[in-house]
Order: C-alpha cells, then structure tokens, then sequence
C-alpha cells in the first residue's frame, strides 16, 4: 500500500492474478481506474467473477472509469451494481465507460441455517447519493 497526497489516497499495488487476488482482499475502494487490455483480448480481466470482486470491493457510491466501453464490459458492471454510463473517450478511443456503486451486491454467502432470521435472504440496500467529483447528482 502506498500512500499518496500526504495519506489521503492509499494506492494498492497487487502483484499477481486479479481474480484470485482480489478474492482474498479485504478493503474499502472509492475508485478504480479497470486497465486491463483489451476485453476481446484478455477476458479474464473483465469477468463477471473479477467485476463482482470489483463490486464487493466498492464502497457505495465509489466510482470506476475504464478505456473500454466493451457492450460486454458495460452490461456486466451492470450486473453488479454499477450504475455505467458511457462519455467520450480519449483518443483514440471514440468512447469510455464510467460509473458508480449504485446496488451494493446482493448477500449471497449466508448459509439459511446460519443466517439471522430477522434479515430477509438476499436483502439489498440502496446506496446514497453518488458523487461525481464537482458535479450535481445526475441521471444516468
Ligand atoms: C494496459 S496494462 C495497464 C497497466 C497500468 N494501468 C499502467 O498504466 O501502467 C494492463 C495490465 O494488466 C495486467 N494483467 C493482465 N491480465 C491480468 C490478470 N489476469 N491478472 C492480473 N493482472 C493482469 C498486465 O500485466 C498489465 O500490467
């Protein structure tokens, strides 16, 4: 971990696998930025099992922008909770994805006999509001 901006940013540099590496991480992330080669080229990178990490991850309202704006890339942050929209990219890229945590993963880990029966199975809290760095709430 180093920090950055007199402590007020932690970047986290993992050397490894991202799946398996991400599985075993334990943190609380406000932004990504997702640099991982093209997602017709590396798909590993982009699967649904990484993007769910992504999201586990994720803080509400925590953000991630990405070169890519892959349909394949965007409909599985989707699924995950992200709200995505797409902006102009940078050249030479005609478009990019951002986004933020709008859904926090369902719980899916809790086994029924273990599970408090005074919380519904499954049970989803919607974040609050999203913040864009020097904007005002916005649809996406
Ligand atoms: C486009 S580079 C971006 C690197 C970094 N963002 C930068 O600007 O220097 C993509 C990186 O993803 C790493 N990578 C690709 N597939 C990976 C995987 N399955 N697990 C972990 N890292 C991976 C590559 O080693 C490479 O460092």
């Amino acid at each position: 971990m180093l920090p950055l901006e007199a402590g007020r940013v932690r970047l986290f540099l993992l050397l490894g696998d991202v799946q398996s590496l991400l599985e075993q991480m334990q943190a609380q992330v406000h932004a990504w930025y997702l640099d991982g080669f093209a997602p017709a080229r590396n798909p590993a990178m982009w699967s649904t099992a990484v993007l769910q990490q992504v999201a586990r991850l994720t803080v509400p309202g925590g953000t991630f922008a990405t070169f890519t704006a892959a349909g394949a890339v965007r409909r599985r942050l989707a699924a995950v909770g992200f709200a995505v929209e797409k902006v102009p990219g940078f050249s030479p890229k005609r478009e990019s994805l951002r986004g933020y945590l709008a859904q926090p993963p369902a719980i899916t880990d809790v086994s029924p006999w273990f599970a408090n029966p005074s919380v519904p199975h499954g049970v989803m809290r919607r974040s609050s509001e999203p913040a864009w760095p020097g904007r005002q709430r916005r649809k996406l």
